[in-house]
């Protein structure tokens, strides 16, 4: 189990390992709409992980791809519907738009 942190709101959650970033966020309440339905192409799910990055998957070489055409990326950056929580660590997901909810 990971506990996953939402932000903004603090939204928070114990979840599996295997989880990805996206369905966690939507297990928390956070809102986060897709326009690939996590297909690492539409890049809607662009999502900072500020704490226990070692806790989520590794980079795979689409959401590297898809991250390399984004605005705004950084160091942190993961395509949510890509990364999966390991369950080793508690992560923190910093959204870039508003969280609704
Ligand atoms: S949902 Fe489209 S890139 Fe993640």
């Amino acid at each position: 189990m990971s506990t996953f942190t939402l932000n903004p709101g603090g939204l928070t959650a114990d979840l599996p390992a295997g989880t990805s970033l996206l369905q966690a966020i939507l297990a928390v309440g956070g809102q986060l709409v897709t326009k690939c339905g996590g297909n690492a192409s539409c890049g809607a799910c662009h999502v900072f992980v500020v704490e226990g990055r070692k806790g989520v998957s590794r980079l795979t070489p689409a959401e590297n791809a898809k991250l390399d055409t984004l605005v705004g990326v950084g160091s942190k950056s993961r395509l949510a519907c890509q990364a999966t929580l390991l369950g080793t660590e508690a992560v923190t997901v910093e959204m870039l738009g508003a969280l609704s909810g």
